[in-house]
Parts: C-alpha cells; sequence; structure tokens
C-alpha cells in the first residue's frame, strides 16, 4: 500500500503533543490523514507535532482538552467534527501514571490516573461513537494501553486499575459497536522511549533489570508503536476488532531461570 493509505480519513489522537501520541499523529499524517491535535499542559509540544506534520500536506487543527472531565472529551471530538466534517479514527492516547506503595495512594492520585486514563477514554469514546452514528459512519477505535493492562506493576496499583479497565471496555465495545462496523482494539506498548519513563530510562538501577526482561534487549521508539497503529486505522485492517495487540520486545512473555 502506498504512503497515503489514510488519505480522506481524518483521526483524532489525544496526548498527542509528545510521546507515543506525538509519533501516532506524524505517522497517521504521514499516510494522508487529517489530524486533531490534542494536549492538555503543553502548547509548545502540540505545536511542535502541528510542525512535523506540515512536510505530509495533511490538515491539522491544535485542541485543548483536559481529558478527566467529559465535558473536555465532548468538545474535543466536537471540534474535530467541525474543522474536518467527520472523524473516521480515534486514538485514545493520553495516559499518566503516578507510583507510590499501596496503601499510600491518595483519592486525588487515584482519581488522577483513573479519570485520565479510563474515564477520559470512555467518554472521548463515547462521543466519537455518537458522531459516527450520526452519519451512519463505520470508524476505529485504537486504545493505547500498556503490557500492564495484562501484566502486574506492583506500586502502580491504579494505573493497573485503568489499564485493566481499558482492557475490558475494548472487549465489550467490538461487540457492541461490531454490527455498526466501528472496530475496536487496543495497543499494549512495553517499555517505550517517551516522557513518562524519563526517571527510569536515568536511573540506571532501575534501566538495566528492566533492559534484562526485554527479549529484544532494547526499549522500544514510538515509531515502533506508530506502525501498529498505522495498520489497525487502514483500511487492511478491516476484520480485526476485539484483541489487544502488544508492541513490548517480547517482555510480557518473558520467564528467566538463574
Ligand atoms: C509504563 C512504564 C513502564 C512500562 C513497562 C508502561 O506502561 O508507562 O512506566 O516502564 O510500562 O513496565
Amino acid at each position: 500500500m502506498s504512503e497515503s493509505k489514510l488519505a480522506g480519513k481524518a483521526a483524532l489522537v489525544t496526548g498527542s503533543s509528545s510521546g507515543i501520541g506525538q509519533g501516532i499523529a506524524i505517522r497517521l499524517a504521514k499516510d494522508g490523514a487529517d489530524i486533531v491535535i490534542n494536549y492538555s499542559g503543553h502548547p509548545e509540544g502540540a505545536q511542535q507535532t502541528q510542525e512535523m506534520i506540515k512536510p505530509f500536506g495533511v490538515r491539522s487543527i491544535i485542541v485543548k482538552a483536559d481529558l478527566s472531565k467529559v465535558a473536555d472529551c465532548q468538545s474535543l471530538v466536537k471540534a474535530g467534527i467541525d474543522a474536518f466534517g467527520k472523524l473516521d479514527i480515534l486514538v485514545n492516547n493520553a495516559g499518566v501514571e503516578k507510583g507510590s506503595d499501596f496503601v499510600d495512594v491518595t483519592e486525588e492520585d487515584y482519581d488522577f490516573v483513573l479519570n485520565v486514563n479510563l474515564k477520559g477514554v470512555f467518554f472521548t469514546t463515547q462521543a466519537f461513537v455518537k458522531g459516527l452514528f450520526d452519519k451512519n459512519m463505520p470508524g476505529r477505535v485504537i486504545n493505547i494501553s500498556s503490557v500492564h493492562e495484562d501484566m502486574v506493576f506492583p506500586h502502580f496499583a491504579s494505573y493497573c486499575a485503568s489499564k485493566g479497565g481499558i482492557r475490558m471496555l475494548m472487549r465489550d465495545l467490538a461487540v457492541e459497536l461490531g454490527p455498526k462496523n466501528i472496530t475496536v482494539n487496543n495497543i499494549a506498548p512495553g517499555a517505550i522511549i517517551t516522557p513518562i519513563n524519563k526517571s527510569m530510562m536515568e536511573d540506571k538501577a532501575k534501566l538495566d533489570p528492566l533492559l534484562a526482561n526485554i527479549p529484544l534487549g532494547r526499549l522500544g521508539t514510538v515509531e515502533d508503536v506508530a506502525a501498529l497503529a498505522s495498520f489497525l486505522a487502514s483500511d487492511e485492517a478491516a476484520y480485526v476488532t476485539g484483541s489487544t495487540y502488544f508492541v513490548d520486545g517480547g517482555l510480557i512473555r518473558n520467564y528467566h531461570e538463574q
């Protein structure tokens, strides 16, 4: 398939001012899609994404939205539909994590993580699907979850709860929305070189044991993740729904005996 395999499509990528979201926004633009770039705290990152998209000659808009607020999820989707006339593809990428011992997790920290990672995905998807229903259109929902939708991550209980929630949300919606020709899948990245992992990457005592657990022996790149998002968004993935695809260098399947 040519590089313009998404020509004529419009995609909303949440949290596309940095990291995996930025990489996916750039890749989908390269494939020909118009892009809604979303940020919550860093407009300069969103502008950087827009600059990087420019050479591909697609349309793009930047929309600020705090995805922990349902009204923002709805206005974000509306802004995309107003700008491009429709949205075909939703990539629920925005996510946060807070590490702490389970007994020390505060209500505030719990709400922060669950509201962005699960409630935000739930209501952004709802607004997106309503937009599809209005126009009787097919659509693609791609959630960026994590290996931790399936694998434990001690001291990150709220993060695991949110990602496990996304796994079941994806499965449920794949069945409910299948008859409308809306596919729903998860991409579960492992350890990827992004800002969320900055402190881990700078701490050899944390990085080395993690690398030892990755059969492919390296951290992933945002391009590794974006390549799969590009496939799931494309016509070639028309019959793919209801599953999680791991992009983790084999991390989740690893087992060692000393
Ligand atoms: C987390 C990272 C972690 C990685 C592998 C990701 O979902 O955001 O903090 O290093 O999983 O454990």
